[in-house]
């Protein structure tokens, strides 16, 4: 049987700490608080990018119409299939489903491409997709640094994009972005996004120390409250990405919510509890409307009891793959400040690893 086709890409994290130059002051106090260098994983997000782009055309996938593309991952090697199809946007002319959970749906065609995403090659919700991608006679890749995903590939002759293996899952957000992104294109739901990719990862090169400058200002701003991130349309996975971040890497609560559906019953909740903080995500595709709706929820927001912060926040860039990156940056740059202000090490996340192993996998 083929060995999964990973190669040693052009572009190695060898050493931690040493890959990126930091001289930023904002992020200075991050930097204290931060003994296995997450930081330097989250600004070397633009590599990332383009390694993922080297190693998907060095794992020689070949293309195949399909109905749509499924993309099964959880969590950090979830958020990949979200973000590829808002990045996409319109530019589907066939479903990329994310599927976050044990099953493939039972509406999925039996030609549908299943993309199976996993940083460790461990997890089970992504191995039993991937066993009832077989069971339906689907066609499969995965993505994953190695794990009984990698050698069930080996033995069943699916093709594996190879990731590295020195990361946290969810600073391999470029790479699961990336792979989601190519899935699409092959299975034909959309054209490719080889070149917005590449020019993404000069954007956010080029934009690292305003992104750096901003994420502290967000997090002064953020303070000690509970932050609800909004999105809507190219946002919407952001906003969700910016939770999880805070979650793991803060360790502590914050949630995702959407426009226009936050309109019609969330905002009915803001005043009297206090504590709370909004951080809108804003971004110039988004819809006229949505946009004033961004702005006059803020404006209602800010004026009930306890004047909670609203934070309006829009990235740059001429894509919608360097605006979204740019705000997944800063998403996870926020998420550090945050951890850093309080002292706490935003690598270990116990309780998930405690979750794990109760359950029996790693
Ligand atoms: O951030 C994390 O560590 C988690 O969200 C993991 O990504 C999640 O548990 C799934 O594991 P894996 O990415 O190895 O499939």
């Amino acid at each position: 049987m083929p060995a999964p086709r990973c190669r040693t890409a052009p572009w190695q994290p060898k050493v931690k700490g040493s890959l990126v130059e930091m001289t930023d002051e904002p992020l200075a106090r991050i930097r204290e608080n931060d003994p296995s260098g997450l930081l330097d994983d989250v600004l070397a997000m633009g590599d990332h990018l383009r390694d993922a782009l080297w190693r998907i055309s060095s794992a020689g996938l070949e293309e195949r119409e399909a109905p749509m593309a499924l993309v099964c991952g959880v969590g950090g090697s979830g958020v990949g299939g979200d973000l590829a199809a808002a990045a996409y946007g319109d530019r589907l002319t066939k479903p990329l489903i994310p599927v976050r959970g044990y099953e493939i749906p039972s509406w999925a065609p039996v030609d549908s491409l299943v993309c199976c995403s996993s940083y460790s090659g461990e997890t089970e919700e992504t191995l039993a997709c991937y066993a009832a991608a077989e069971a339906l006679g689907a066609p499969r890749i995965a993505a994953t640094t190695g794990g009984a995903l990698a050698e069930a590939a080996r033995a069943d002759g699916v093709p594996v994009i190879g990731l590295p293996g020195i990361l946290q899952p969810r600073a391999a957000v470029a790479y699961m972005f990336a792979v989601a992104a190519e899935a699409a294109r092959l299975a034909g739901c959309a054209p490719g996004l080889h070149a917005e990719i590449d020019s993404a990862a000069a954007h956010l090169h080029a934009r690292r120390e305003i992104i750096a400058a901003r994420s502290l200002e967000i997090a002064e701003r953020i303070g000690d409250a509970t932050p609800i991130i909004y999105g809507s349309d190219l946002t919407d996975p952001i906003a969700y990405r910016w939770k999880c971040q805070v979650n793991e890497n803060a360790l502590r609560q914050c949630f995702k919510s959407s426009l226009p559906e936050a309109d019609h019953n969330e905002i009915a909740g803001w005043g009297g509890d206090g504590g709370f903080a909004a951080v809108m995500l804003l971004d110039s595709d988004q819809h006229p409307r949505e946009r004033e709706r961004f702005e006059l929820t803020g404006e209602i927001i800010s004026a009930t009891e306890g004047s909670p912060a609203v934070i309006n926040s829009e990235s740059e860039g001429e894509t919608r793959t360097a605006r979204m990156f740019e705000a997944v940056m800063l998403g996870d740059l926020v998420s550090l400040q945050l951890a850093a202000r309080a002292g706490i090490d935003p690598t270990p996340v116990e309780a998930i690893d405690e979750l794990k192993a109760r359950l029996g996998r790693k």
